[in-house]
C-alpha cells in the first residue's frame, strides 16, 4: 500500500511511525511533514489546506489510503473532496468534523441527548454576552465556538475579567470568525483526561487513556497550550469512570451523531473532567490530540491499517483493539516564549542519540531542514521526548533523561509533567 499522511506535527509523525510498522505499507508519503517525518515518509511541499492538490497528488502517485491527522483540513472539509474523487480516505466528511468545528453544536448536541457536560449558553451577540454575565456565577469560561488552536479558552475569575474577554473573542476578534460565536461555560473543577477512540459511523473502540498538560508552565500556570506534555494510560481513568463513560458518553455521543444525519468516521478525541458529580464531557475533538497520539499510539499493538480500514468500512466491531500493558510519557520541547512570541530556526543537536533504542523516540513537532541538510527549529512545540516503561514512573525517568540529549538555543520545558503520578499510588492500566 502506498499510504499519503496530512499534516506536519508530533501527532503525524506519531501516526507516521505507526504506518511504518505495517507490514502492508510499501511507501508512506506526508504532506507537508517536517525534519523527523522525513525519516520515515517521502515529504510533499503541499499544504494541508491544499485539497484539490492533494487529490491530485493522491491520484498521480495512485495512493491507497489518506490519512488526516491535523483539524483544520478536517472541518474545512477535505474528506469530501477526496471521498467525491473516489479516493480511500481516514477522518471525518465535514458533516461530522463540526463536533469540534463548533463547540456551539457540540454543546447542543449534548444537551440534546442528555450527555453529561457544563451548563451553557451560546451568544452571537456581544452586547447579550455582557448582559448574561453580570447576573452569572464566577469563576465562568468563555470559549470561541469555532477552532482557535486551543488557545480560545478563556477562565474568567471575575466579572472585569468576563468583560475583556469578550471583548477579546467577539470584539477584538483575537481568534478570528471563530468568535462569531461564543460559548459561555460553567466553571467545573476536577481532573480532565483524554480519551481517544476510533469509530466507522456506528461502532467504538476506545483506545488507552490519557492525560494532557495544556498549561505552558510547572504547577498548571501559564497560558493554554496545545499540550506541554502527556502520559498514558493515566490512573485517574479509573474502572468506574470508563463504565459510565460508556454507559453514558461513548456510545451515546455516535448515536446522536448518526441520528443528526452526521455518521462520524474517524477519530473521536474526548475531553472528559473528573467531577465530583461524576464524569462530564468537557470537549470534543474530531482527531487524535496532539501529544496524546505520540503516548497512545506507541502502545497500540494491532496493525493500525487494519483499524483505519474498519473505520471506513464500518467493520470496526470485528477488531479487537490491543494496547500493551506498559506506559508512555511525552515531555514537549518547546520554544521560550511559546504560545506567545517565539524565536525558531536554531539547530538541534543530540537527536541521533534516540537512533535503535527501542523505548525513546523523538517526535518532532515544529522541525525543517536547514541548507545544509541539519535540523533546525521551526514552531512553538518542537520536539515531543517521549519514553516507554514498565509503568509510569519508569516512563516519565525515562522521557526526562532524554529530554537532557537535545539541545537547541531557547529549548524550554515543563519539569512537572506526569508529577501527578506520585498522588495516583497504585499504577492502574485501563
Ligand atoms: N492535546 C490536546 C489536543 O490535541 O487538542
Amino acid at each position: 500500500m502506498k499510504v499519503l499522511i496530512v499534516g506536519g506535527g508530533g501527532r503525524e509523525h506519531a501516526i507516521a511511525y505507526k504506518v511504518s510498522k505495517s507490514s502492508q505499507v510499501e511507501k508512506i508519503y506526508c504532506a507537508p511533514g517536517n525534519a523527523g517525518i522525513a525519516e520515515l515518509a517521502e515529504c510533499v511541499p503541499i499544504g494541508a489546506m491544499e485539497f484539490e492538490k492533494l487529490a491530485d497528488f493522491a491520484e498521480e502517485k495512485g495512493i491507497d489510503l489518506t490519512v488526516v491527522g491535523m483539524d483544520d483540513p478536517l472541518i474545512g472539509g477535505i474528506v469530501d473532496v477526496f471521498r467525491a474523487r473516489g479516493l480511500r480516505v481516514f477522518g471525518p466528511d465535514k458533516k461530522a468534523a463540526i463536533l469540534e468545528g463548533s463547540k456551539a453544536f457540540s454543546k447542543d448536541l449534548m444537551k440534546k441527548y442528555h450527555i453529561p457536560t457544563a451548563e451553557y449558553e451560546v451568544f452571537t451577540d456581544a452586547e447579550k454576552a455582557l448582559k448574561y454575565l453580570e447576573t452569572a456565577k464566577m469563576p465562568i469560561v468563555l470559549k470561541a465556538s469555532g477552532p482557535a488552536l486551543g488557545k480560545g479558552v478563556l477562565i474568567c475569575q471575575n466579572l472585569e475579567e468576563a468583560k475583556a474577554g469578550v471583548k477579546e473573542i467577539m470584539l477584538d476578534k483575537q481568534f478570528g470568525d471563530s468568535g462569531d460565536e461564543m460559548v459561555v461555560e460553567q466553571f467545573l473543577t476536577g481532573r480532565e483526561v483524554s480519551v481517544l477512540t476510533f469509530v466507522d459511523g456506528k461502532h467504538i473502540k476506545l483506545m488507552s487513556s490519557a492525560q494532557d498538560h495544556k498549561r505552558a508552565k510547572d504547577g498548571d500556570q501559564g497560558l493554554n497550550t496545545g499540550g506541554m506534555g502527556n502520559f498514558s494510560p493515566t490512573p485517574f481513568y479509573t474502572r468506574e469512570v470508563d463504565e459510565f463513560c460508556k454507559k453514558y458518553v461513548y456510545q451515546a455521543t455516535v448515536d446522536a451523531m448518526e441520528q443528526e444525519g452526521r455518521p462520524f468516521k474517524g477519530v473521536i478525541f474526548f475531553g472528559l473532567i473528573l467531577t465530583e458529580d461524576g464524569p462530564k464531557v468537557l470537549e470534543y475533538n474530531a482527531r487524535f490530540g496532539d501529544p496524546e497520539a505520540q503516548v497512545v499510539l506507541p502502545r497500540l499493538e494491532n496493525d493500525i491499517i487494519d483499524v483505519f480500514n474498519a473505520c471506513i468500512d464500518g467493520t470496526l466491531d470485528q477488531i479487537d483493539l490491543k494496547f500493551s500493558d506498559d506506559a508512555c510519557v511525552t515531555v514537549i520541547l518547546a520554544s521560550d516564549g511559546y504560545p506567545e512570541k517565539y524565536e525558531k530556526g536554531f539547530p538541534i543537536s543530540g537527536l541521533e542519540k534516540f537512533r535503535g533504542k527501542e523505548d525513546y523516540f523523538v517526535f518532532h513537532s515544529g522541525t525543517k531542514f536547514g541548507e545544509n541538510g541539519e535540523v533546525l527549529t521551526n514552531g512553538g512545540r518542537v520536539l515531543a521526548v517521549t519514553a516507554r516503561g514498565k509503568n509510569l514512573k519508569e516512563a516519565r525517568a525515562k522521557a526526562y533523561e532524554a529530554t537532557e540529549w537535545i539541545g537547541f538555543d531557547n529549548k524550554y520545558m515543563r519539569h512537572d509533567i506526569g508529577k501527578a503520578i506520585d498522588e495516583a499510588g497504585e499504577d492502574v492500566n485501563v
